[in-house]
């Protein structure tokens, strides 16, 4: 196949059974599936990242993250029931603009999903240290990256087997433990905003602003600024892509994947609103800026013990519903590009029970090196790289369908779209530009990786029709 074939909409209907996955997801799967995604380390620990770089202007990051995966969100909707395939973007970008462009998103999307996968158990490992250090004795330095005084991090290596896994007894199985557990993360936020509102004082957002609002390289070598912390921030806010990589397994897609991504969006960004004002107000930003555990940190030094080991003891039991939402969508978007022969097909192989164990076995092993190893807030501006590109490209996949064909059948239309896509493709561009100079270095180099590899082997070897 040549560099800008284009996949049809109607192939991925007639695969052979052994490479199809099989519907069982309606839309409380998918809501769950959701949340269980977006809310994560982003709010629980990321927020201490942000409040480093912004101050108590992490507010407003917050606000204009969320502001512009919304747009992503919404044109993700209306391609996700147009093409209700595995792989989101990757498929989208394979569908509408051609095979070397889908394969650079589907080389993005392995970052992103890789490497919440990591960060996310890193994020764990830093609620769950305290409680280990002090309830087994297991020293610091096995709970942490080199880069920050330890030697390797355990804890995320452990975390990362368990949901591994999970996913390969089943995806039903897992999405049903899933809903339980998001409750538990959302409680466990409500309590925190409770505990920790009447503790707000006005002073604490004085100066508002103290880094300005574009990215400035601070005195330390570290950028800071509002759009700096959105960057980062932005983080918290994704995941309801990983739903769109679930659609081949939604039944009735046109309406369960809409309400799925609209619905668990709409919910998150009010509750990072309230989490996010009441850190703020509660604490002088200082306080909690850069620590591995920001939000049980507030509520100690609130004098709320209590409170602080419930939320931290949420955050364990709880943290695993976003590993397994992103596990869930890398081991998917490997499967749709090896089915797809753009990665070897052997990998796209289902067990008896329906799940890719191969694939799921060797991310599970790459992931587990990079949590071992790195700290959070790299690992995290990296994923956020990749995620900015696929959403670039599903804003511009939706645009150019609007164009190509504006008299398709849509089940869900994204309002006002021009707008709506226009504001989701360069707010992700401003973000991107306002990520790490480092970041953006890592993401050129994994790119040009990447279309190494396209060229010695995935580009000879594809089967689009
Ligand atoms: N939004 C997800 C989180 O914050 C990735 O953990």
């Amino acid at each position: 196949m040549s560099w800008n074939s284009r996949k049809s909409i109607g192939s991925v209907d007639d695969l052979h059974e052994h490479h199809r996955l099989t519907p069982t997801l309606s839309w409380p799967h998918l809501v769950g599936l959701g949340v269980g995604a977006i809310v994560g380390t982003g709010i629980l620990t990321l927020i201490g990242v942000g409040a480093d770089k912004a101050g108590p202007s992490v507010i407003l990051s917050f606000v204009i993250a969320g502001l512009i995966c919304a747009c992503a969100a919404l044109c993700y909707a209306e391609m996700a029931v147009m093409i209700p395939a595995s792989g989101s973007a990757y498929t989208y970008s394979y569908v509408v603009i051609g095979e070397l462009f889908a394969w650079i998103i589907g080389w993005s999307l392995i970052l992103e999903y890789s490497l919440v996968v990591s960060a996310v158990a890193v994020g764990w490992s830093g609620y769950a240290a305290p409680l280990l250090e002090a309830t087994f004795g297991i020293p610091m330095s096995l709970m942490q990256a080199p880069e920050l005084g330890g030697i390797v991090n355990l804890p995320a290596i452990f975390i990362i087997a368990v949901v591994a896994g999970l996913l390969m007894v089943g995806t039903r199985e897992s999405a049903n433990l899933n809903a339980i557990l998001v409750v538990v993360k959302i409680v466990a936020l409500i309590v925190f905003v409770a505990v920790a509102l009447p503790a707000f004082n006005g002073q604490n957002l004085h100066p508002f602003m103290p880094f300005g609002f574009g990215k400035t390289m601070g005195a330390d070598g570290v950028e800071r600024g509002v759009m700096a912390a959105a960057a980062i921030i932005f983080f918290a806010f994704y995941g309801f892509d990983a739903i769109a990589t679930a659609a081949e397994e939604t039944k009735d897609p046109g309406r369960n994947l809409p309400r799925g991504i609209v619905g668990s969006m709409v919910a998150c960004i009010l509750i990072y609103m309230a989490v996010a004002a009441v850190a703020v107000g509660a604490l002088p930003f200082t306080t909690f800026a850069n620590s591995p555990e920001p939000l049980a940190l507030i509520l100690r030094e609130l004098q709320k013990p209590w409170a602080a080991t419930y939320l931290a003891g949420s955050a364990v039991i709880a943290l695993p519903t976003v590993i397994l939402a992103f596990f869930y969508g890398q081991s998917r978007i490997f499967f749709v590009m090896a089915r797809d022969g753009l990665l070897p097909r052997g990998m796209a192989k289902v067990s008896k029970r329906g799940t890719p164990v191969r694939i799921t076995l060797f991310t599970a092993v790459i992931v587990a090196v990079i949590a071992g190893a790195f700290p959070l807030a790299e690992i995290a501006a990296l994923a956020n790289a990749g995620t900015l590109a696929a959403f670039v490209a599903v804003a511009i996949c939706m645009l150019i369908m609007r164009r190509r064909a504006p008299d398709a059948h849509r089940l869900f239309r994204t309002p006002a779209a021009p707008l709506v896509g226009g504001i989701a493709i360069l707010g992700c561009i401003y973000l991107f530009i306002s990520l790490p100079g480092t970041t953006q270095l890592y993401f050129l180099m994994w790119n040009l990786i990447g279309l190494g590899i396209y060229l010695l082997f995935g580009h000879r070897r594809t089967v689009a029709k």
